[in-house]
């Protein structure tokens, strides 16, 4: 059992690993009656070593065992990375699918020579143990036209046959998308491909799934520049219902940190969805300082999906709400994992943590860091506003605008937890989550 200090960034309630590197949630799943949660992994914070996956599990999504590294890559299909994917049950097992990253040695720009973005499955009757490592596609089964990356294979199943859908870039650095079809999660065959041009370079993390009637396409675009207050990230994620254009294109989050969301259907029916609270993008102006505690990166909570009003809203799953330690009015707590919640929002400034400053006035959401912003500095968006929750858990806050008509996701860091607000808002201190592998 690890034991880490008290006076620390690391979230109480949010996902984390307890030490090394995180980024996208993978292989996401509820199987014979626990959820599984496998997430991109170094031990390293500077991700020096080849990605691996790394699983948790939980039956609650309150206490959550750390079942240590479950995809390593270790084949020559695999050997510079266990790269992102996703799971899936067939005939009582569970499969996982995700791309074997390789580099050959030599001088290769690794765009269009010397990569290879093989599809790999791994298998599992107990959701713990996964053998059967097995090669399903490599780059020459991809269309000619595309660079050597290809890469996040998500199977679903869709009317009795499991598709799957593939990110991809062209050779001349356009984002595609690649779907293949399959009866026995064997043999494969191309039905769809497509690629875009204005959807960035690259397109990353692809997840497809029917929400109330209407199929939802959400990836994570790399490349497009800013416009009209979208596209911040240089990094975006987002979706397009049923048709996929730039017009169509809604981003997921408008914060800072948010990229590589996955989703998974669970036995109650509910579409939940995490995001990696953290981006990757070499020319990114911020930064995540957590290097000297020894971890790096969360992934966002876990985020029930629905289709209202033309587009997903997304809200924390019932679990995490259960947190809540109890709900009364306050102006004023330093306490560092909280949630605040107000419909009185006009002329509205809520400070946390002496560092982010919400202000709302006139339908503006206006999130400007005073201070400990490490680069972020100030968004403002005109939306319709109503309602505003704030999920603070140590070094992360997830705003929802109108039960989830918007969310606001930002990395806070600074040590002097707590708020000040100008009016008074309801307040519940937020209770941590448990892990196996160590103690808070
Ligand atoms: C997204 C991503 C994926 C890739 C993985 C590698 O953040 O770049 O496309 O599979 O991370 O860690």
């Amino acid at each position: 059992m690890f034991n880490v200090s008290k006076i620390t960034l690391r979230p109480n309630y949010h996902i984390h690993p307890v030490m090394g590197w995180m980024n996208d949630p993978n292989g996401l799943c509820e199987y014979k009656g626990i959820y599984h949660i496998f997430f991109q992994y170094c031990e390293s914070v500077s991700r020096k070593e080849s990605i691996k996956w790394r699983h948790y599990s939980t039956k609650d999504f309150k206490e959550f065992k750390d079942n240590g590294i479950t995809i390593s890559p270790d084949t020559k299909y695999d050997k510079d990375g266990a790269y992102s994917g996703s799971a899936i049950e067939y005939n009582d097992e569970l499969y996982l699918f995700y791309t074997g990253n390789v580099k050959h040695d030599g001088d290769y720009d690794y765009i269009l020579e010397g990569r290879e973005g093989n599809v790999l499955r791994v298998k599992s009757n107990d959701g713990f143990t996964f053998t059967d490592k097995k090669l399903i596609l490599t780059n020459n089964d991809y269309p000619s036209y595309l660079s050597c990356h290809v890469r996040d294979p998500k199977v679903f199943k869709y009317n009795d046959l499991f598709y799957m859908v593939l990110g991809a870039r062209t050779k001349d650095d356009k984002g595609a998308i690649l779907v293949y079809q399959s009866s026995d999660l064997d043999n494969w065959e191309l039905i769809f491909d497509k690629c875009f041009n204005d959807l960035g370079y690259m397109l990353e993390c692809p997840d497809i799934y029917v929400l109330d009637d209407k199929f939802i396409i959400s990836f994570s675009p790399q490349g497009i520049k800013e416009e009209d207050n979208r596209f911040k990230n240089l990094f975006s994620n987002g979706y397009c219902v049923n048709n996929i254009t730039k017009d169509n294109y809604i981003e997921w989050d408008l914060g800072y940190d948010f990229y590589a969301c996955q989703s998974f259907i669970d036995s109650h029916n509910r579409r939940i969805m995490f995001g990696w609270a953290g981006l990757f993008d070499s020319k990114l102006e911020y930064t995540y300082p957590t290097d000297d505690e020894g971890w790096k990166h969360m992934l966002t909570l876990p985020r029930e999906l629905t289709y209202k009003n033309d587009k997903v809203y997304q809200y924390p799953i019932k679990e995490i709400i259960d947190l809540k330690e109890n709900n009364h009015v306050i102006d004023k707590s330093y306490d560092n994992s909280f949630y605040l919640e107000s419909t009185d929002i006009n002329n509205l400034n809520i400070f946390i943590n002496e560092s982010m400053n919400i202000n709302i006035n006139n339908d503006k959401l206006d999130v400007d860091f005073i201070k400990n912003g490490y680069g972020r500095r100030k968004r403002v968006y005109n939306i319709n506003i109503e309602k505003i929750e704030i999920f603070c858990d140590v070094s992360i806050v997830e705003i929802y605008i109108n039960d989830g008509e918007y969310v606001f996701t930002s990395r806070v860091f600074s040590k002097e937890f707590g708020f000040k607000s100008n009016k008074k808002l309801n307040y519940s201190k937020m209770r941590g989550t448990k892990y196996d592998s160590f103690n808070r």
